[in-house]
């Protein structure tokens, strides 16, 4: 009688055991998944994307990203300047870029830095891992459509594996979504340049 409580006790400590370390895995443990989202937020921090990709907040030493909203992309409500006339040429100043560092004026006409949540409306939230390798590898929106605008430094960031691309599609699958939906493009001539995206619409 005895050895049959001990016994079950035993199993029942055994399958708790299992399952603390089974959740564990899932939620914040050591598991695959969780080890692939940190080389992730690795390869995101040292490869800069925040830079470009991040709203700011603004220090007497420049700006810095806003830890409540990474990498979400050019805030859709912010105001930008008039751009000067006859700054832009071959022997004169090669960009212009907003104080936030999230919008490009050059001879490619004005870029947006995109959003990279996993909002599925107006972020990352509709991509399949497939779909970022080939955005990345090709310089195509979304693998396929119009050319990826200076200055989102493709042609580097295509050097990356299979596997680490795949790590910074996780992590920023891993992010909290943030609604913003940044404008697209704007051509030289004024015009603006859908992404596939916005041309489902
Ligand atoms: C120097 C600035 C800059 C940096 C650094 C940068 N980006 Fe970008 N990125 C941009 C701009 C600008 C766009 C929008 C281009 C456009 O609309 O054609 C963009 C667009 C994108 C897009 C959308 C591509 C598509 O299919 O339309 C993805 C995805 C992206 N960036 C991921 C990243 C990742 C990941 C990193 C870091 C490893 C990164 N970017 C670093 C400027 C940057």
């Amino acid at each position: 009688m005895r050895t049959k409580i001990y016994y079950t006790g035993a199993v029942a400590t055994l399958l708790l055991g299992i399952a603390v370390f089974w959740h564990s895995s899932l939620v914040a443990g050591p598991g695959p998944k969780n080890a692939q989202i940190e080389r992730g937020k690795y390869l995101v921090s040292v490869g800069g994307c925040n830079d470009c990709h991040s709203p700011k907040i603004f220090t007497p030493m420049g700006p810095i990203p806003d830890t409540t909203r990474l990498l979400s992309g050019h805030p859709a409500n912010s105001k930008l300047p008039q751009v000067p006339q006859g700054v832009l040429g071959p022997d004169q100043w090669g960009a212009l870029v907003s104080g936030d560092l999230t919008a490009w004026v050059g001879p490619w006409g004005t870029s947006f830095t995109r959003n990279l949540t996993p909002d599925v409306a107006t972020g990352l939230g509709s991509w399949t891992e497939d779909i970022f390798i080939k955005a990345i590898r090709t310089g195509k929106d979304m693998g396929e459509g119009r050319a990826i605008l200076p200055p989102m430094p493709w042609p580097e960031y295509r050097k990356m594996t299979d596997e680490d691309l795949k790590a910074i599609f996780a992590y920023l699958m891993s992010l909290k979504p943030i609604e913003n939906a940044v404008p697209d493009p704007i051509a030289p001539s004024g015009e603006r340049m859908p992404t596939m995206k916005s041309r489902k619409k």
